[in-house]
């Protein structure tokens, strides 16, 4: 099975763990299903050195997973990984391991299981913990995502054309864990309120009429209580957002996403923060993604 899953931003400022736009920069990961048992697992690209390559790679537990919750023993697993999605930055790179193993279990297991979308979500979501970044690297396009009755739903919407994400990345790392203890369990009320105003208006901003994006992406509930530990990015969204463009933290950090208005308004951001930045921004113009994680046969000769 080959399997391309992009990568996403989750939050988009103040949909926290709720909105997700997919990204046009692809993981890669070819899956055979063998006769020797366990999962032997090479690595190209991001991670190269660094992730397991045995049974307790994040790709093969997410296969065993979805195997094992349709009640089908596994096979013997070789895959060969092609990353590029930068690891612990806030790209979604733990939420696409995850689609890209549910979607091979979905090739391995086509005209025996049924995994429809909801289902590919849920499995998804049982790992990752929250669903804003599985449903968008799954459906593609902006997701909303929710908990019903403790399982994930979604609903895709496709983005006005004229909306250009811009993402910076660091060389620094930050833990999602990390970035969550810092959360308080308790909002102020006039938070919450001020939240649910700007998420609303920032479906609308993204869907319809993206002049609105700078209004529609502030955010009280989670960047200003993460923002001491990563400062850098606190200042470039701060200085970003003064200059005028809709700087966000992409998901948990510690990257960039600036969601412009045109696809011209990304020069100027890039020049700002090549202008202020202190330690070194990869800056990346990349496209929505409209299509979501992938997954076909191939031939074996072709592989
Ligand atoms: N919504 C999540 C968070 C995204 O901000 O913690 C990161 O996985």
């Amino acid at each position: 099975m080959r399997v391309k899953v992009p990568a996403t931003s989750a939050n988009l400022g103040p949909g926290f763990d709720t909105l997700g736009l997919a990204l046009a920069h692809y993981d890669e990961l070819t899956v055979t299903a063998v006769a020797e048992p366990g999962a032997f697992v090479e690595v190209h690209g991001v991670g190269e050195g660094e992730v397991p390559t045995d049974e307790t790679n994040l790709v093969v537990r997410s296969i065993a997973h979805a195997f094992e919750s349709a009640g089908v023993p596994l096979p013997g697993l070789r895959l060969v990984a092609n990353n590029v999605i930068p690891h612990g930055r806030g790209l979604g790179s733990s939420g696409a391991a995850i689609v890209s193993g549910v979607m091979a279990a979905k090739g391995l297991l086509d005209g025996i299981v049924d995994f429809d979308a909801e289902r590919l979500l849920a499995l998804a979501t049982d790992l990752e913990g929250h669903p804003d970044n599985v449903a968008p690297a799954l459906f593609g396009g902006l997701t909303i995502a929710w908990m019903s009755n403790r399982s994930p739903l979604h609903k895709k919407l496709m983005v006005h054309r004229g909306v250009s994400p811009l993402v910076f990345v660091p060389e620094h790392v930050m833990s999602t864990a990390l970035a969550r203890s810092l959360q308080p369990e308790s909002v102020p009320h006039e938070d919450a309120v001020f939240n649910v105003s700007r998420s609303s208006l920032l479906v609308a901003a993204l869907v319809q009429s993206p002049e609105l994006l700078l209004a529609a992406t502030e955010d009280k509930l989670h960047q200003n209580y993460r923002a001491g530990a990563m400062p850098e990015t606190n200042r470039l969204i701060t200085e970003l957002r003064g200059a005028g463009f809709p700087a966000v933290v992409s998901g948990a950090g510690p990257s960039i996403l600036v969601l412009c208005s045109d696809p011209a308004q990304r020069l100027a951001a890039a020049q700002l923060v090549a202008d202020r930045a202190e330690s070194r921004w990869q800056p990346l113009m990349l496209a929505v993604d409209f299509l979501g994680a992938t997954v076909h046969r191939v031939d074996a000769d072709a592989s």
